[in-house]
Formats: C-alpha cells, structure tokens, sequence
C-alpha cells in the first residue's frame, strides 16, 4: 500500500454512512476512486448516532480526556471500500436531529462541533494515529474542515500539506468573536488577514487563508468565486490565492450509476434504449401521470432558492400547457415543498409530488425520465445533471457552475455539429428558464434529434477517473 501517499480526507457527511447532499457523494467516492490507484485514504467524520455500529470491526486509533467539553476517541474501521476515522465524542454528536440541525434549528454548538472534528484531525496528522498512519496529506471539505488546516498552521509546524475544497461558498461556518479561545485559536489570528470576516469568525475562510491548495468542484465556479456576484463576501480572499486555486470536477459513482446495471430499473444502454420506454411508464404509473405528447420531466434536488426550484413554479403552467408532464422528489424549504404540492393539485395526472429523500426512487427517476431540469441560480458542480447525461435523461440547466462544465447546450451550432447533450439556459431567471422549457418541448417532438442527444449524451465521459487523477496530481505537487 501507500505507494502513493497517505492521504486525511475531513469531511461531515461522506456515503456510505450519512449524505445530506453531494458532499457525502464525493466525500465517499474519491477515496474509492484514488485507492486502486496506490493512496491510503482515510475519511474523518463525526460518528452521528447509529455510525459505529455500521463500521463493523472498529479499532480505537486515538483519544482525548477533553475535547471541546467531553471525552472522545477515533474508531477506525471500514464501510463498503472506505477506511473511515470516526470521532466518537457523544457530547457533540450524541443528538436526535440531522448532522447540522433539528427541526430546521441549527444546532447552537455547531462552531464547536466542526471544531473538534477538525482539531481531532489535525492532531492525527501532527502526531500520527495510534496505529502508526500519519498522513502526508489533510484534506478538508467545507465549512465543517475550515479550522483543520489553520490548526496545523498556527501550531507547531509538521510538513503535512494541506488542501481545502469548495462544496459550497454560501456555508461559510460563522462563530460569534468571543468563541476565539473557546474554538483554540490564537489571538493573533482574529485579524482580517486570517479568520476574521464581518466582525465574526469564518471557519472556512480560516481553512482559505492557511490551506496550501484551495480546490472546488468545477473550473467555472473556480472563476466564479473570484466574482462578487458568487464569491459571497469571500471573492477577495479567493482571488488573492487565485494561483493555489484548481477547479476540478465532481465525478459520478458508475458502480451505483449506470443504466446498463441499475438493479432499481429495467436495465438499458445506449444501444438499446427500449427498456427506458417501460421505465417510463413505469415512472409515470408510479408517480400518478398520465403524460401528454410531451416530455416527462423529473426533479431531484433539495429544495431551497439555491436550485431555483420557485423559477420552475412560476413557469410551470406553460409547460404543463405544452403537453409536458413533472415528477419531483426533494425537500428543504416549507414554502417552496408547500409550492410543490399545490402544483400536484392544480394538475393532476400531470405533476407528481414526493416530499422526502428516497435513494431508490431517484434511480427510477432518472431511468424513466425523458429529461432532468437543474435551474439553479448557483451551483458549485452539481451531481444530478450527470446522471441524467448517463441515463439519457437531458439535462436541462442554468449555464452555472459546475453545470456550465458538464452540459453542452442544444444550439443549432451544437446541434449540426453533433455536440448538444442537453438544454443551457442564461440568464437565470424565470423567463430563461420558460425559454429552455420550450426548446425542451421542442426537441422533443423531433423524435430522432431527441434521440440522437440522448445516446450522445450516454456516452459523456462523467466517471471518476479523469477527477481522481486530477486530485492525484494535485497531491503529489504538494509532496514534492
Ligand atoms: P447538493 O449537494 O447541492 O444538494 P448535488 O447535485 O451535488 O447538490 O448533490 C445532491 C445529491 O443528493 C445527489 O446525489 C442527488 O441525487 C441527491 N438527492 C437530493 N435530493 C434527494 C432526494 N429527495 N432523494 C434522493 N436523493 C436526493
Ligand atoms: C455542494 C454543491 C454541489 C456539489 C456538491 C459536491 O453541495 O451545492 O453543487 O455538487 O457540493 O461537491
């Protein structure tokens, strides 16, 4: 082993334990992805209640009398093809709501729950784990990390390289000033060079400033977050690393995504796209539909402004007008799951609703989709518009983004040109969005266009390979 390097990744939700959103996709799927190739990946994570027990054969690697008010200790142990670090420490993590929240309330002691995850992982890659790994590389995702690569920074210096990525720069781990000393960090650093932002603490612009490579998950939101109108308060201190900054692109999990093997749907391929006919009606039985001449569209997505669910309510009635039909699983926002429902109601046999998280449906949703439509207003990479790309379900997107970097739009250029794999649409508005849906229903009708761009788009190269490599080179950069 470890031929490579030996590599922590710190994350707060990673498959196959726990996943809120696409972080947990990725969190999961790169060590996966990077082990074969020779690195000895480790995920750190909180172990929320329920985790150890999934661990299996668990080994007690490190341990703290106190950490940030109580007793912990990392159990090292495997799930699936992971080898995971999980920080058991009941005072933080011991709660009866999500990872972050309950009943939509994030928790009060968030600053210091993501903190003690972080100071455990630094400490492990300072000193090494009781078995003898120490890491040459701490890899931190998000907000919940940000602290990690500053702890390694302001305390005694190691060697160990450190690399941040961007999931998402609308989270940006806020604590209150007077948490400086509760969350271990040095006076000093409560400057507008290092951790302080607004007057407050930023636990991902720590991770910004003292991280020796800052990633994220796509080249256009690399070059967006340098923009005021994404970089939300922190395009300043991401255009002063604009060098150390490399836009690398979420991969897609083939062993649990692809058509040709999907144990959810009937299966199908490129080649022989008849099965996805039955999935189709199959979807729409389930979800209550009886489609028009038009395309039956899916929604997958948590629910929130981010991906611009209320631009799809405001312009849903033309398209449902049109002949098309909608099936939507998500949650998040009351309003816009409120919003959802009564668009079930207005059209019945028309627009399907699911309000909740179901794995499984997703895959018969894609299986059976004509088209998967992904109108956010941001969105860092975006993991839903490659899979519908792999299921031949076309992504229809706001030229954002990951999405930007994933989809190519449907132009007459595109199209003679035999490249289009989907449908883009810019600005981000509402009247965008109407005209993307008519191009939709349009291309439609042209039933061997339509499916000349869905086996084109089954073929798009959205595995992990080429982003492992990627993250693979990145690494040993920083070894050398
Ligand atoms: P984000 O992380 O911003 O939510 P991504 O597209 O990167 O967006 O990842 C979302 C992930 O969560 C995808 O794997 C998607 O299929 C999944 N997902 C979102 N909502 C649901 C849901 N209601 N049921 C099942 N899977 C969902
Ligand atoms: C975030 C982003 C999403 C991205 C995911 C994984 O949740 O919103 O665009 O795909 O992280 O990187």
């Amino acid at each position: 082993m470890a031929a490579e390097g030996r590599v922590l990744s710190v994350a707060s939700e990673a498959v196959p334990l726990i996943k809120t959103g696409g972080l947990a996709d990725v969190a999961g799927a790169l060590p996966e992805a990077l082990a074969p190739e020779g690195w000895d990946m480790r995920v750190m994570m909180p172990a929320y209640p329920g985790l150890l027990a999934k661990l299996g054969l668990a080994e007690e690697v490190w341990a703290a009398p106190d950490l940030f008010g109580g007793p912990a200790r990392v159990m090292k142990g495997r799930a699936g093809e992971v080898t995971f670090l999980l920080l058991d420490a009941p005072h933080l993590y011991d709660r009866r709501g999500g990872p972050y929240s309950e009943g939509g309330h994030d928790y009060a002691d968030n600053p210091e729950r993501f903190a003690a995850l972080s100071w455990a992982a630094a400490e492990v890659a300072r000193n090494g784990a009781a078995d003898g790994w120490k890491p040459e590389i701490l890899h931190a995702h998000d907000w919940q990390a940000g602290l990690a690569p500053a702890y390694l920074r302001y305390g005694p210096q190691t060697g160990v390289k450190t690399v941040l990525t961007i999931h998402n720069i609308a989270f940006q781990g806020i604590a209150a000033p007077y948490k400086l000393g509760v969350l271990r960090l040095p006076g000093w650093a409560f400057s507008a060079e290092q951790i302080e932002y607004y007057g407050n603490i930023s636990t991902l612009k720590a991770g910004l400033v003292t991280a020796d490579a800052i990633t994220t998950v796509s080249p256009t939101y690399a070059e967006e977050l340098m923009r005021p109108e994404f970089g939300m308060g922190l395009q300043g201190v991401i255009a002063a690393r604009a060098r150390d900054l490399h836009g690398i692109l979420n991969g897609v999990d083939e062993g649990v995504w692809s058509p040709e093997s999907d144990p959810n749907a009937t299966p199908y391929s490129s080649k022989d796209l008849k099965a996805k006919a039955e999935n189709r009606v199959a979807l729409a039985a389930e979800f209550g539909l009886t489609p028009g001449e038009g395309p039956l569209a899916i929604v997958v997505s948590r629910l929130t402004d981010q991906k611009g669910i209320d631009l799809l309510v405001a312009v849903l009635s033309d398209f449902i007008e049109a002949g098309g039909s909608l099936a939507v699983l998500g949650s998040g926002d009351p309003v816009l799951e409120a919003a959802m429902r009564r668009a079930a109601d207005r059209w019945p046999g028309r627009v399907g609703v699911r309000i909740g998280y179901d794995e499984a449906l997703s895959h018969r949703m894609f299986a059976g989709g004509d088209a998967v439509l992904v109108p956010s207003r941001f969105e860092p990479c975006g993991l839903t518009q490659m899979y519908g790309l792999r299921y031949g379900t076309l992504p229809v997107v706001a030229a954002t983004g990951g999405l930007n970097d994933t989809v190519i739009g449907a132009t007459p250029a595109s199209l003679s040109g035999k490249a289009a794999t989907g449908i883009t649409f810019h600005p981000v508005d509402a009247g965008g969005l109407a005209g993307a849906l008519r191009r939709l229903t349009e291309l439609y009708a042209d039933r061997a266009l339509w499916t000349q761009m869905v086996r084109r788009a089954m073929k798009a190269e959205v595995g992990w390979a080429e982003p492992a490599a990627r993250y693979a080179a990145l690494y040993r950069s920083l070894m050398t």
